[in-house]
């Protein structure tokens, strides 16, 4: 596993507000580099629409806007992180959300990817973490504008990317989805969660030097060119075969 990492481009980590265009931005990494988006606002929701055991636990506090508990988020990344696609680089959006599961996370990186790796070789493998930096009243703006395909995973909004007919898809025409804690109450809780919790994540990376922050206020494309210029540069030199 651990050579097959240092042939891609590694671990990406996208942090950001709610709202701020994790989903967004990790699509277009996806399409670029062919590495998986693992989404765990995604597994969670899934867990929640088949009323898994999980999803029967995670349903209310997801619909509250608070953090569902740690325990429950690990098994549910190890079991992710340990299928074939993710060898030559994953991106995580929405993971880690506090210091504790950034923790957890290095620990699981160090044991399962990187143990034969060098230390030479090692920096190149660590994630890159890169932090999608918007303005709160953007932040409001979007969330309450966002529509989602259930689908295909399209992601729109009504204010700066609408579809080309009303609640529609443009890629599969299925009728496009409110998420249920888009609404405004649970929004601002969001909102509260990310700056007691998750923004100590960031403080944590940028001691450990590992943090580019972007500019996530600019359209979608100037976003994404910021995030590919920060990849680049922290791409793996590769030696051995592709
Ligand atoms: P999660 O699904 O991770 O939600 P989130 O972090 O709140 O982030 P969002 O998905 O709302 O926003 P995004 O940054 O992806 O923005 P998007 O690209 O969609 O988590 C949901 C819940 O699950 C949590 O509250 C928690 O309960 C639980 N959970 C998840 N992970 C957990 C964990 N690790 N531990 C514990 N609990 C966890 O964009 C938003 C909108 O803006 C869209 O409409 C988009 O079209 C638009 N947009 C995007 N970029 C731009 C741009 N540049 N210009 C204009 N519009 C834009």
């Amino acid at each position: 596993m651990a050579e097959a990492t240092s042939r891609g481009i590694g671990p990406v980590i996208l942090l950001g507000a709610p709202g701020s265009g994790k989903g967004t931005q990790a699509k277009q990494i996806v399409e670029r580099y062919h590495i998986p988006q693992i989404s765990t606002g995604d597994i969670l929701r899934n867990e929640v629409q088949r009323q898994t055991p999980l999803g029967l636990l995670a349903k209310d506090v997801m619909a509250r806007g608070e953090l569902v508990p740690d325990d429950l988020v690990y098994d549910m990344v190890a079991e992710r992180l340990r299928q074939g696609d993710c060898e030559s680089g994953f991106i995580l959006d929405g993971f880690p959300r506090n210091p504790a599961q950034a923790g957890w996370l290095d620990a699981f990186l160090e044991h399962e990817f990187f143990e034969n790796v060098d230390s030479a070789s090692r920096g190149k493998c660590l994630p890159i973490v890169i932090r999608i930096d918007v303005d709160y009243n953007q932040l409001l703006r979007r969330l309450t504008g966002r529509r989602s395909c259930p689908v295909c995973g399209r992601i729109y909004n009504l204010y700066f990317h609408p579809p080309r007919v009303a609640d529609q898809c443009d890629v599969d025409g299925s009728k496009l989805v409110i998420r249920n804690d888009d609404r405004e109450e649970v929004i601002r809780e969001r909102l509260t969660a990310y700056e007691s919790q998750t923004k100590p994540v960031a403080e944590y990376y940028e001691r450990k030097g590992r943090l580019v922050s972007v500019n996530g206020d600019l359209p979608v494309d100037q976003v994404t060119e910021q995030i590919f210029r920060a990849i680049e540069s922290h791409r793996v030199v590769t030696t051995g075969p592709q």
